[in-house]
């Protein structure tokens, strides 16, 4: 590890009767040096560890790091440390400015604001978005990074050709004091080629068919690398419109643990595969499982709800079962009356916002209707105009926050409607809380009216699939994942996917 200079941070010094304080300086390059040594062995890395030129850092929310993280991030801050590199803070829980109106309590804002505080003491920009690349640094290709928001990481490699494995926040913040992070994983070429080719088959149109989407094909392809092919049947366009792209990326890394995915003839290191496609596969190409995606419409429960029909448990598991299910699934969901209507998971860029304000204009919301979004952005929206028409109309953009890590339970809000695929996957594993999900458009027309408008198989999306060989015979992964005929699609897809133990992070 002699490649580089260890930063000199000064240790603070004991108070009299306390054991020798941590340097946290030097803790961050422990962190680092710690994971370029359990790195799994890559072939050849020519160094254990690379410069960065940005890092992201999640667990900014009080809510998911506690006493604990913030006593961390405080002694941290307080030994000196600083960030080398522009580093930026994922959403917290709640808008710092606003989140008295929100009815957050002032002992969790009190708490929330000493995190972003410790976080600013070591010079990382209270940017609180996860959408750091929408209006503060866009990652440029082949340049190294430690992101550490899941959707923005899968963005960065796959969107825009940078590097970046899934940090987690603390090694974030470690690889950002230290400008340095271990030379694996995503980092390397040989991690970057597809493991998977994904065939759709069917239509995809919003952005919601793209969450659907997303939340299975990361269920089956767990940290793999998916190599989207583009379908003839969709609407021009919509695989280069980056609100799908994103709300693609946020619900694989979401339900699976994707990192990095390839859109033939769209993605930066995709651009030629299409031709490589359409023809023979060559033989990387030729060794690789597809997965073919045939319906997005009509197969797929929310576990939770799933758990609540009145059935009972598993009744997934066997077809009669999974039409009673479905059937309850609907009378639940029909005229459900919602706490939130949430929009802007990731940030909702400045082209969403103006959506939100269209599909508003001249209506009235009987229900919060929150779209977060960054600060930068929502004062973008807000000197157009677009701010004053959502909230004339009831409703209020928000900025700094996210949804799942915002104290909703204290703020009374147990049913939700969200067009964004991980929002509503991580939602549906809390006990207590209903989730609908449907586009962008169903939410706003559900908002207006303080109920969930969808039609009954809107709240139930994903997919029904073949996963094959290059062969054409089918075949299993390792979660068993098989489908042999048309009539047990669905059966086969509710055994796989065992949604509901995904845990939320
Ligand atoms: Fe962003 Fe929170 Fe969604 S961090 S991607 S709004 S879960």
């Amino acid at each position: 590890m002699s490649h580089y200079s260890k930063p000199r941070v000064p240790a603070r010094p004991a108070r009299p009767g306390q054991a020798e304080p941590l340097d946290f300086g030097n803790l961050a390059v422990r962190i680092i040096e710690a994971l370029a040594r359990i790195a799994p062995r890559e072939k050849s890395p020519r160094q254990p560890l690379v410069e960065i030129v940005s890092a992201q850092v999640a667990g900014v929310s009080f809510a998911n790091i506690g006493e604990p993280g913030l006593q961390l991030l405080e002694d941290w801050a307080r030994s000196g440390a600083r960030v080398r590199v522009p580093t930026f803070m994922n959403p917290c829980g709640m808008d710092t400015a606003r989140w008295r109106e929100l009815g957050i309590s002032d002992d969790f804002a009190r708490k929330q604001r000493r995190i972003i505080a410790a976080l600013e003491q070591m010079g990382v920009t209270s940017s609180l978005t996860c959408t750091p690349y929408d209006g503060y640094l866009r990652p440029e290709r082949g340049r190294h990074l430690a992101w550490s928001e899941s959707s923005a990481v899968s963005c960065a490699n796959s969107l825009f050709g940078a590097r970046t494995n899934r940090e987690g926040g603390p090694s974030a913040l470690a690889a950002a004091i230290c400008g340095r992070t271990p030379m694996t994983g995503y980092h390397l070429d040989e991690n970057r080629v597809p493991t998977h080719v994904i065939r759709v088959t069917c239509p995809v149109v919003n952005e919601a068919d793209f969450g659907a989407l997303g939340l299975f094909v990361g269920q089956q392809v767990g940290g793999g690398v998916p190599c989207f092919v583009p379908l003839k049947e969709s609407p021009p366009g919509v695989w280069r419109d980056m609100e799908n792209l994103k709300a693609l990326a946020a619900a694989m890394a979401a339900s699976g643990a994707v990192a990095l995915f390839h859109v033939a003839g769209v993605t930066p290191e995709a651009e030629k595969m299409a031709d490589t496609l359409k023809g023979e596969l060559t033989k990387r190409m030729a060794g690789l499982p597809e997965i073919v995606v045939e319906n997005l419409r009509n197969s797929f429960c929310f576990p939770s709800l799933l758990r609540r029909s009145p059935a009972g448990r598993d009744e997934g598991w066997t077809r009669k079962a999974a039409h009673s299910a479905e059937a309850a699934v609907s009378a639940a969901k029909a005229g459900r009356k919602l706490d939130a209507v949430a929009i802007g998971c990731p940030h909702a860029s400045l082209d969403e916002v103006r959506k939100v304000a269209d599909l508003l204009r001249g209506r009235k919301v009987k229900t919060r209707l929150w779209v977060t979004t960054s600060r930068r952005t929502r004062d973008l929206a807000a000197a157009k105009g677009l701010c004053n028409a959502i909230e004339r109309a009831g409703g209020k953009v928000l900025a700094d926050m996210c949804l799942l890590v915002a104290p909703l339970a204290e703020l009374g809000i147990a049913a939700v409607a969200t067009n964004s695929a991980k929002t509503a996957y991580y939602l549906c594993a809390r006990p207590a809380m209903s989730v609908c999900f449907g586009a962008l458009e169903m939410c706003i027309k559900s908002a207006i009216v303080g109920e969930w408008r969808g039609r009954a198989d809107d709240g139930r999306r994903t997919t029904d699939a073949t996963l094959r060989s290059s062969d054409g015979s089918l075949r299993s992964t390792s979660r068993g994942i098989l489908v042999a005929d048309t009539d047990n699609h669905r059966l086969q897809l509710f055994r796989v996917n065992g949604w509901s133990d995904s845990p939320v992070n």
